[in-house]
């Protein structure tokens, strides 16, 4: 194959491999909104604070949870495993993916 012919080929990978890195990192929103709508909307509100079962997620991306923790992936993701409080524990129930995902959804609102 010529040098010419390469480029396109390159950059092409490239940038696939840099989208699929990027959703390894930072969880896709659209599926996490999903999962979130089965998983967690029976206890939580999506766009308001207040009070369902658990408190509502909305604020969240102005950085604190609702007890007051820093709005983290780190911190979302281990509330989500222990649970707790009224809240189950998805360690078991949701793949590591999924988590991260809802995670990511969960920081934007
Ligand atoms: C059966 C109801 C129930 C389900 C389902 C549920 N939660 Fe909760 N969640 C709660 C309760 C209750 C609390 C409050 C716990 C406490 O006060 O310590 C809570 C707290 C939280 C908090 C706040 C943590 C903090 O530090 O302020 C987050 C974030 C959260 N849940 C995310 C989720 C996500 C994401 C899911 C879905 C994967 C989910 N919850 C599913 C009941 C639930």
């Amino acid at each position: 194959m010529s040098l010419k012919r390469m480029v396109p080929w390159v950059a092409g990978l490239c940038l696939v491999s840099a989208g699929y890195a990027d959703d390894q990192d930072k969880g896709d929103v659209t599926k996490g909104k999903e999962a979130f709508q089965t998983r967690c909307l029976m206890c939580h509100f999506e766009d308001k604070a207040d009070k369902k079962i658990g408190p509502g997620m909305a604020g969240i991306k102005d950085g604190k949870l609702p007890s007051g923790k820093e709005a983290t992936l780190a911190n979302i993701l281990e509330n989500m495993n222990k649970g707790g409080n009224g809240m189950p524990a998805f360690e078991q129930m949701l793949s590591e993916e999924e988590k991260i995902n809802i995670a990511a959804y969960v920081l934007s609102l």
